[in-house]
C-alpha cells in the first residue's frame, strides 16, 4: 500500500524557500495545486508568487536554528493551511567560503554547521514529529549536496551535508512505521545566488563547468523535479535515499586519472560566462 494517498494534495513547508532551490520548488508545488509555507530570513523573493497564490502561499520571516520560531510558524501556519502539513522540504543555508583549516575560524565552522545541520535537524524535529504524531503521511526532503559524497575545501560544508545524509537515514528507519518518508537530494553546482556569490570568476565557472559531464550548470528547476517526485506518492517506497541529481558530476569524479570523460564539441572555455553573466548575491 502506498504511504502517501494519491487524492491528498501536497502541503509543504520549505525551508530556504525565499530563494534558489527553495524558491524553484515552492513554485513547482503551487503550479501543480499545492500549498506551501516558506520560511526564510528573506521571503521577499517571493512577492509575485505570493500575489499569484495569495490562499496557497503563506511566508514567516525566521531561521531554522530558531527552535521557538519554528514551533511558532508551525501553530500560525497550520491554523491557516486549508489541507494539514504533510511536506517539509529544508532547502535553508549560507554559502560557504573555501578556506584551509589553518585559517578556517572556528565560529564561521559553526555558523555553517548550524545552519545547514543543526537547521535541518531542527526543522525535521518540529515538522516531522508533527506528522509522525498526525497519522497522516509525510514526506521530508533535505538537501545534501555533492561535496557530501566528494568533499572539497569547504570543510564545514562537506561536513553538514555528510551530516545530513546520516540524519535523512537515521530518521527515515526512525519514522517509517509512521507513514513519514525521509530524503535526501545532492545537487552539483546549481545557478543560484549561492553558487553565483561574488568574487566568483568566469574561470570558476569554468571549472564548474568542466567537471560536470554534461558541461554545464543545473537549472534550480531541475533539482525541483527530484524534490517533486520525492514528496509525491510516486516515491512511496523510497525512504532512507539520498538521489545525486548533478549533471554526472560524482559520476564522473573518477576519470580523472585517465584524462577526462568525453566534452561536448560546443563546450567553448568561455561559453558559460557569456551566456549567464555573474548575479549578485543578496
Ligand atoms: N546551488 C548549488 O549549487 C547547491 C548544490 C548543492 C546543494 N545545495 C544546497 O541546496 C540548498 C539551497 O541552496 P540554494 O543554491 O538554493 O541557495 P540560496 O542561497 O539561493 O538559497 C538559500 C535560502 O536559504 C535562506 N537561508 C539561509 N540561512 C537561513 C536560515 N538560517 N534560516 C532560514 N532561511 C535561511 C536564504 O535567505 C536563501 O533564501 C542549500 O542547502 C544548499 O547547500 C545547493
Amino acid at each position: 500500500m502506498n504511504s502517501n494517498s494519491a487524492s491528498t494534495p501536497l502541503s509543504v513547508v520549505v525551508t530556504g524557500g525565499g530563494g534558489g532551490i527553495g524558491l524553484a520548488t515552492v513554485q513547482l508545488i503551487l503550479e501543480r495545486g499545492g500549498s506551501v509555507v516558506i520560511v526564510d530570513l528573506d521571503a521577499t523573493r517571493a512577492d509575485e508568487l505570493a500575489r499569484q497564490y495569495p490562499r496557497r502561499l503563506q511566508r514567516f520571516a525566521g531561521s531554522v536554528t530558531d527552535e521557538a520560531r519554528l514551533l511558532e510558524i508551525r501553530e500560525l501556519a497550520s491554523r491557516a493551511a486549508e489541507v494539514p502539513l504533510n511536506g517539509l522540504v529544508n532547502c535553508a543555508g549560507i554559502a560557504p567560503i573555501p578556506t584551509p583549516i589553518e585559517d578556517y575560524p572556528v565560529e564561521q565552522w559553526s555558523r555553517v554547521l548550524e545552519s545547514h545541520l543543526t537547521g535541518t535537524y531542527i526543522a525535521c524535529k518540529v515538522f516531522g514529529a508533527a506528522f509522525a504524531q498526525s497519522g497522516a503521511p509525510g514526506s521530508i526532503v533535505n538537501l545534501a549536496s555533492v561535496l557530501a559524497h566528494r568533499p572539497g575545501p569547504v570543510l564545514a560544508y562537506g561536513a553538514a551535508k555528510s551530516g545530513v545524509v546520516s540524519l535523512t537515514e537515521a530518521l527515515a528507519a526512525h519514522w517509517a512505521s509512521r507513514r513519514v518518508r525521509v530524503n535526501a537530494v545532492a545537487p552539483g553546482w546549481t545557478d543560484t545566488p549561492f553558487v553565483r556569490r561574488k568574487g566568483r570568476t568566469d574561470k570558476d565557472f569554468r571549472s564548474i563547468v568542466d567537471a560536470t559531464p554534461q558541461g554545464r550548470l543545473l537549472d534550480p528547476a531541475e533539482i525541483a523535479e527530484v524534490i517533486l517526485f520525492l514528496l509525491s506518492p510516486a516515491a512511496s517506497a523510497v525512504t532512507g535515499s539520498t538521489i545525486n541529481c548533478d549533471g554526472g558530476y560524482v559520476a564522473g569524479s573518477g576519470w580523472a586519472p585517465y584524462g577526462s570523460f568525453p566534452r561536448a564539441p560546443s563546450d567553448a572555455p568561455d561559453r558559460y560566462a557569456t551566456t549567464h553573466p555573474p548575479r549578485e548575491t543578496p
